[in-house]
């Protein structure tokens, strides 16, 4: 694809809202689409392109909407489809595109599919799922585990069968090699796209098809002590099949029917070198397969740049980039690296190369909040200490008066601390505060080809500073991110001028071709 005609989804930033925390719209404390739609201002004056909204569909909510009971309905708890309609509509009038995050992977037992599918062995919808006998003598049918870290199988004591799950036994997995499940999930998206959606973004799509013959998954070498348990094992043949990547190409082909290049997102936890075979070819692939490979990074500059450079090189021509710092499932970004290095996050966040997605609270510097045994409500808090994911799912604080500005009710987790980070209103008001930071970064970026679609070059990784460029039809930026907490000195060429800095209103100027950066300090350069 020529540079200049990269697509919406390349060149705008785009948004996670975990819906429950973000605005309680009806006072019962949790978050909802009337909240979201009374926060539309706040997303666009961010200047992001497009929102990705966590399930909303009706759910039993034992994992929070990854649990889906019906593919083609908005939950009570959290609107109307006349609610959903206007969400799309305020925030199309603002430039915003809406993502629905899509969860074909598994439904909820309570979902019509499974309990037809469960009453019996001639159900016509029984092979909607994947059903095994017992292992001769009793027990799951393999060693595949799920992640609660016991079997990926539960008995289905009416029928004598097991079936898979790898989350919750509540989330029990769709058989996608079976074509009338295909079918039912495609028309799911049709509903959507139909309504006018921006795309989705795809839950689970690695293991979206499993090994025909449920082979045992082998040992994995990499596990140690410490890492959740059902990582012991390597999960080629429960997960990451090669033609899981055919199943794409026809979500593709569905989406290409509708207008405005819908995109396609697909989960995936993959090392770089693998995670681009997602990519697939431009029309056939994932236009972006989630790139987290910076969760699992060392917050230091020689692994970063290292990182960025395999991912480079890897990549496939005419595929694009992407990078996310956090989401609803992992430890906030402030806290894994310390809060003084939040903004150097942030600058590298929306000047590498590749779409960026901001998980919502980032912007403000939001730090995983503490939540006492009582007030725990991710399942998976169970399964080990560390595993829950309630901490980085806290409340957005968008002001100073009672509960936030959140809810008038008590809400459904924690709020963070008072004044930790300071609330959305605090922040607008001061030009220094992360939250002014990352409006004027993205609004320079939403400006400037170079940031939005210019080629990378890894400069260096000296001395903890991480230097990288950015170059479009003939405008260059440098960008130098020190990682440390010391002060650090860097040469840049002496016509280098200053037009960002995460610690100043007015950046610092570049004498005798060196620039001198403040511990934690990032610094944009235009050359
Ligand atoms: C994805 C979601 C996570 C959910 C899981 C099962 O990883 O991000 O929140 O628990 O899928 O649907
Ligand atoms: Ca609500």
């Amino acid at each position: 694809m020529a540079a200049g005609t990269r697509p919406w989804w390349a060149t705008g930033v785009l948004y996670e809202v975990y819906l429950r925390s973000f605005q309680d719209g009806n006072g019962d404390g949790i978050g909802d689409l009337a909240g979201l739609s009374a926060r539309a201002d706040y997303l666009a004056a961010l200047g992001i392109r497009a929102v990705w909204i966590t399930p909303f569909q009706p759910s039993p909510m034992a994992d929070f909407g990854y649990d889906v009971a019906d593919y083609c309905g908005v939950d009570p708890r959290y609107g109307t489809l006349e609610t959903f309609d206007a969400v799309l509509d305020g925030l199309r009038r603002r430039g915003i595109g809406t993502i629905v995050d899509f969860v074909p992977h598994h439904t909820s037992d309570s979902h019509p599919w499974f309990r037809e599918a469960r009453s019996s062995r001639s159900s016509p919808r029984r092979d909607w799922y994947l059903w095994r006998d017992p292992a001769p003598g009793g027990g799951p049918p393999n060693n595949w585990l799920s992640q609660t870290d016991g079997p990926a199988w539960t008995l289905d004591p009416a029928t004598g069968q097991y079936y898979l799950h790898s989350f919750l036994p509540q989330q029990p997995s769709l058989n996608w090699r079976n074509p009338d499940v295909r079918r039912a999930l495609f028309d799911a998206m049709a509903f959507w796209l139909d309504r006018g959606v921006a795309g989705f973004r795809v839950d689970v799509l690695q293991g979206l098809l499993v090994d025909p013959g449920f082979r045992d998954d082998p040992p994995n070498p990499h596990w140690r002590e410490g890492d959740p348990g059902f990582m012991r094992l390597d999960a080629v043949n429960s997960s990451n099949q090669p033609d899981v990547i055919e199943i794409v190409a026809e979500m593709r082909a569905l989406l290409a029917a509708y207008p405005g290049d819908p995109v396609l997102i697909g989960e995936i936890y993959r090392p770089v070198e693998t995670l681009v075979a997602y990519c697939g070819t431009p029309e056939r692939g994932l236009q972006m397969p989630t790139n987290f490979n910076l969760f699992s990074t060392p917050w230091r500059a020689e692994a970063i740049l290292d990182l960025v450079a395999r991912y480079e090189a890897a990549l496939p021509t005419g595929a694009w980039p992407n990078w996310v710092l956090g989401n609803h499932d992992i430890g906030r970004i402030a806290t894994r690296i310390g809060r003084a290095q939040a903004a150097v996050a942030m600058l590298m966040l929306l000047t590498l190369r590749g779409t960026p997605t901001l998980y919502q609270g980032d912007e403000l510097g939001m730090e995983d909040v503490a939540v006492p045994p009582d007030r725990a409500r991710d399942p998976f808090a169970r399964f080990g200490p560390g595993r829950g994911r309630d901490p980085e799912r806290a409340p957005m604080p968008w002001d100073e008066g009672p509960q936030a500005g959140f809810s008038t009710e008590t809400p459904w987790l924690p709020l963070p601390p008072a004044g930790r980070p300071r609330s959305v209103a605090a922040q607008a008001r001061d030009p220094m505060s992360l939250l002014s930071l990352t409006r004027r970064l993205i609004a320079l970026r939403n400006r400037e080809p170079a940031l939005q679609q210019g080629s990378w070059t890894g400069i260096s990784a000296g001395g903890g500073v991480l230097v990288y460029d950015r170059h479009h039809a003939g405008r260059t930026f440098r960008v130098v991110l020190n990682l440390t907490a010391a002060p650090a000195r860097i040469d840049v060429p002496a016509d280098g001028r200053a037009v960002l800095s995460t610690h100043r209103i007015d950046p610092p100027g570049v004498s005798d071709g060196s620039l001198a950066l403040a511990p934690d300090e990032g610094v944009l350069l235009r050359l």
